[in-house]
């Protein structure tokens, strides 16, 4: 990921699509929160808190799902700071891991990685990081609460790269933890940034520099905490790496900013940081070819389909990166997979907690498409070429649960609900070939608690999951005659999936395994691209 193509068009240079990954309690929420502050999308620290966070209890969670306008609205938010247009896409609240994420950040060019000054790498931001490292996304890292007692800076850095197996380049460096944190010393400006304890939403003060020498430090900090500061900052410059653009944008250097995200301490830094060094929108990969953001035409990918936000309307939206062009309201674009022409005459953006009818959007940006189900994860809205962007899998769940309507007559509505939900990622559905009923396939177990609290809300229809001899689901790929003859003889595992896709259900790896060696005509797999 390298920005040596020709200079964009400033309206796209100036966006910055990103994500924020953190295990939860770190600080995500706060850090959203001034950030938007800051963007000036919000006037009050307080707004996003209720969206909080899944608060890792069911019956939070739950509560949450309920609230969906406020989640809903916090999937992308776009605002404003100095001459950048930010992106913010949200990455789902819960801890169970689920492909919702992993899609999430199909979507952006760079991810804000959080972490707890007094934890470090924990497992969940473990997991996401990984995430990236699939997709090469340049990662920023900030080390919040710093106000509080943290382990020691170089414990940390060392932490973060031997665990994560990246380097790490100090940004900033922080004078004293706990009680005695006064703020950072701003490696790459030559700054002091003292934070403000009185005030949690005044952005620090700021002393400009002429270096580690400057007298004017001794005015700010007491002699042992500054002699201190000095002896670091001189092991870290003689052991650590520099900061390095391109090893950044290439995913194998992160920068570190340490702060306090509910003092607002270190927050206008790291997004000075994304601003001045994170990646522009980047090229998108479809299978025909490169769609390099400055092109004229306009193209796009749905990465997200939230259904039910408004419970009355029944409407879904369905959330694109826009990949390339000038996009304005009103415009007739192409949905690739039905090959039928579609006007986009209300698309929204989202600007904290408020929908806004977007009149325009760039590449880089996030639009949200108002829709009746038409759009699903995966299709393409181009103007007129047949583009298939690729890198959007749909993973093989890894519970699988029957599902029964509580009254056997709304069969049919079931269908639908699940229908609906498979469609906006929430689930995977199989259609067994023998008997009734439907097979659920999810990758985390809350997922199924969710479900089945969003279809008797949403639908009024309650459910009851129970358990089912299978345990995983494989793809079938191979000749349609070969596929064929396989799903003949093999009909007690076979099932069709939401698409209508062939899938073999499995108990044991060892049934994938004698597939494996029986019929080498075929390919099982556990993912498949969406589209
Ligand atoms: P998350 O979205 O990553 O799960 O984290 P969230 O922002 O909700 O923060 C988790 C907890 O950590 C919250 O406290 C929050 O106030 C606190 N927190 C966030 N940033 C800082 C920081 O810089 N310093 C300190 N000391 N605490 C911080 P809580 O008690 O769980 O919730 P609340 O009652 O404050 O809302």
């Amino acid at each position: 990921m390298l920005d040596n193509r020709p200079p964009l068009p400033p309206e796209i240079a100036r966006r910055r699509t990103f994500a924020i990954i953190a295990h939860p309690d770190a600080g995500k929420t706060t850090l959203t929160e001034k950030f938007l502050l800051f963007g000036g999308a919000i006037q009050m620290a307080g707004q996003v808190r209720a969206k909080g966070e899944a608060r890792r209890t069911r019956s939070d969670f739950m509560k949450m799902e309920q609230d969906r306008g406020i989640s809903v609205s916090a999937s992308a938010m776009s605002f404003d700071f100095r001459e950048y247009r930010f992106n913010l896409v949200d990455t789902p609240g819960h801890s169970d891991f689920s492909e919702d994420t992993y899609r999430t950040l199909t979507a952006v060019d760079a991810a804000i990685m959080v972490i707890d000054g007094a934890k470090g790498v924990e497992s969940q931001t473990r997991k996401l990081f990984e995430v990236c490292r699939m997709r090469d996304l340049p990662i920023l890292t900030f080390c919040n609460k710093m106000d509080r007692d943290s382990r020691d800076t170089f414990e940390i850095i060392d932490e973060i790269q031997e665990n994560l197996a990246i380097d790490v380049a100090p940004a900033s460096w922080p004078i004293g933890s706990g009680r005695d944190f006064l703020g950072c010393y701003d490696l790459l400006h030559d700054r002091l940034e003292l934070m403000d304890r009185a005030d949690r939403n005044r952005v620090a003060e700021t002393v400009r520099l002429s270096g580690l020498d400057d007298p004017k430090l001794a005015e700010h900090i007491p002699a042992a905490q500054l002699e201190k500061l000095r002896e670091d900052i001189e092991m870290a410059r003689e052991l650590l790496p520099r900061f390095d653009r391109k090893s950044f944008l290439e995913g194998h250097l992160t920068p570190i900013w340490f702060g306090s995200a509910i003092n607002s301490f270190g927050v206008r830094e790291l997004m000075e940081g994304i601003g001045e060094f994170g990646p522009q929108p980047q090229p998108q990969t479809a299978s025909e070819r490169q769609v390099s953001p400055d092109e004229g035409k306009v193209s796009g990918f749905v990465f997200k389909v939230q259904a039910n936000m408004d419970p009355k309307h029944r409407d879904r939206v369905a959330f694109v990166r826009m990949a390339s062009g000038h996009f304005q309201r009103g415009m007739k674009l192409l949905h690739v997979r039905s090959k039928k022409p579609m006007a986009v005459s209300n698309p929204v953006l989202f600007l904290a907690a408020d929908r806004e009818l977007a009149e325009e959007a760039w590449a880089g940006d996030i639009i949200g498409i108002p829709n009746h189900g038409q759009l699903r994860i995966g299709d393409a809205l181009t103007e007129g070429e047949s583009l298939r962007f690729t890198g959007i899998p749909s993973f093989a769940p890894e519970l699988l649960q029957n599902v029964r309507a509580g009254d056997p007559m709304k069969a049919k509505h079931l269908e639908k609900a699940l229908m609906q939900f498979a469609e906006e990622g929430a689930a995977k559905v199989f259609k067994p070939m023998i008997g009734s009923g439907f097979i659920v396939g999810v990758v985390g177990a809350l997922q199924f608690d969710v479900l089945a609290s969003r279809i008797e809300l949403e639908y009024g229809l309650p459910v009851r999951f129970e358990p089912s001899q299978f345990t995983s689901a494989r793809w079938l790929a191979g000749s349609k005659d070969a596929v064929e003859t396989f799903a003949g003889t093999n009909k007690q595992h076979m099932a069709t999936d939401n698409d209508g896709d062939l899938v073999y259900l499995t108990r044991l790896q060892w049934d994938i395994d004698r597939v494996v060696r029986d019929h080498p005509e075929l390919k099982l797999t556990a993912t498949k691209e969406m589209m």
